[in-house]
Order: structure tokens, then C-alpha cells, then sequence
């Protein structure tokens, strides 16, 4: 887990440095003559380049929604990355052969990470300001339940992805529903609007996979297992509730 600390460290420079700019989330979602010049037609076309988009501009309510869909993507990955790293070792001390399973997990989240880094870095979000909080309480809850066992490392998995696969889904219908709107008043969905959605889709997909993944490595085995599951997912509502806000 070495690998992890400059990631580590580079989300807590980023949870403290103060980035309270005005927030301007996707700003290019206008139409714009000063935009860089397009590629040249295929080979075969009629040679004309196609004509610009004609992009609606986000109201304040959309742009607020982004933002903080980004600020509680970007908490919730970097408290994902601690869970996995703080389970590995205990989890691997008596389960040695979990250990790709493990760094594969670990692995999906880190890029996760990374894309939210960047993500909020480039629309100037502020991220959440209970960062410390979040981070003690991940890596309490990857610790501890990790020494009661593989089966509750696990059901602890699975009850973090069951909630984060639901909230990733309500942010994709959100945004299909503002492309739907858009595409009804006849403007056109930005590249950069549309790349966002699939990268949510893909991380939504391999949240389930995680979710998959500790099933089938006995999170239901876990004793008691409603109690676990059902206080960890109700903790990690509030933790989305209070991210999406401050
Ligand atoms: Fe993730
Ligand atoms: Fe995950």
C-alpha cells in the first residue's frame, strides 16, 4: 500500500488548500467562436466541417446540482481508497490469497480518486470541508471491521456499494434528464457533458463489481449481518447528505 501515500497525500493537500473561487462548472457550455478550430472532415465527406453545437448554458440550479455531485463523488472516493487500505492488512494477515482481489479493489478506487481530483480541480469545486472527519471515520470503519473478519471486511463492502451504486445512479437519471430537456428544446449535448456521464456510468459499473465481489466472498456470512449492513449504510447516507451540503 505504499503506492498509496503521494495519492493519499495529494488528496489531503487538496482537502486542505482553500479553493473557494467562484465555482464555474463547465463553463464552455455555450456556444463560442473562440473555441479550437475542428478536425478536418474524413476522407469521402463533402468536405464541409460540421456546424458548431448550440449549447444551452447551465442555470444556477444545474450548476449548483454539478457541483456538489463532484464535491461528494470526490469525498466518497477518497473514503473508499482509506476503507481498502485500512482492511488490507488485517484481511491479509489471515487471508493471504484475497490479496489481488484486494489491490484490484483498492486499484478501481484510486483511479475513481483520481478522476474526481481532477474533476473538481478543473471546475474549481470547493471540495467538502469534514474531509479529517471523513478520513478518521473511513479508516475506523475499514479497521475495525476488518479485525471482526473477512465476512464483515465484506459486508461492509457490500454495504458501502449498495448505497454508493444508488447514488451514482440518481446522478446519471439527473443528467439524462437535463441532455433529455436540452435535446427536447433542440440544443446540442456538449463532448465534455457526455464524457461526464459515461465516466459516472463506468464508475457506477464497477462499484456494483465490487458489490458483486463481496458476496461472493461471504459478506452475508457476517454475524449479524442486517445490523452491520443496515448501520453502515445508514452512515454512509448521512455522510452523502452532509458532503452534498458543506
Ligand atoms: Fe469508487
Ligand atoms: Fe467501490
Amino acid at each position: 500500500m505504499a503506492s498509496s501515500r503521494p495519492l493519499l497525500r495529494t488528496a489531503r493537500q487538496l482537502a486542505t488548500t482553500k479553493i473557494l473561487l467562484p465555482v464555474s462548472l463547465f463553463p464552455r457550455h455555450v456556444s463560442t467562436t473562440s473555441s479550437p478550430p475542428s478536425p478536418p472532415p474524413p476522407p469521402g465527406s463533402n468536405g464541409t466541417p460540421p456546424p458548431p453545437k448550440k449549447l444551452k448554458p447551465l442555470t444556477q440550479e444545474q450548476k449548483d446540482f454539478l457541483s456538489s455531485a463532484l464535491r461528494v463523488n470526490q469525498a466518497g472516493e477518497l473514503a473508499a481508497t482509506l476503507i481498502y487500505t485500512a482492511q488490507t492488512p488485517p484481511i491479509l494477515r489471515r487471508e493471504p490469497h484475497l490479496k489481488p482481489l484486494m489491490k484490484h479493489m483498492y486499484d478501481q478506487e484510486a483511479d475513481h480518486l483520481r478522476v474526481f481530483n481532477s474533476l473538481i480541480a478543473k471546475h474549481r469545486v470547493r471540495p467538502t470541508a469534514l474531509y479529517p472527519l471523513w478520513s478518521v471515520l473511513a479508516t475506523g470503519l475499514g479497521w475495525s471491521t476488518a479485525v471482526m473478519g473477512k465476512e464483515a471486511a465484506m459486508a461492509c463492502t457490500e454495504a458501502v456499494e449498495t448505497e454508493i451504486g444508488g447514488h451514482y445512479n440518481a446522478q446519471i437519471r439527473e443528467l439524462l434528464k437535463m441532455v433529455t430537456e436540452w435535446e427536447a428544446e433542440g440544443y446540442d449535448v456538449s463532448d465534455e457533458f457526455t464524457e461526464l456521464i459515461s465516466t459516472l456510468r463506468r464508475i457506477r459499473d464497477e462499484e456494483l463489481e465490487h458489490l458483486d465481489h463481496a458476496v461472493e466472498h461471504d459478506a452475508q456470512k457476517a454475524e449479524p449481518h442486517w445490523l452491520l449492513t443496515g448501520i453502515i449504510r445508514a452512515g454512509c447516507r448521512g455522510a452523502i447528505w452532509v458532503s452534498e451540503r458543506v
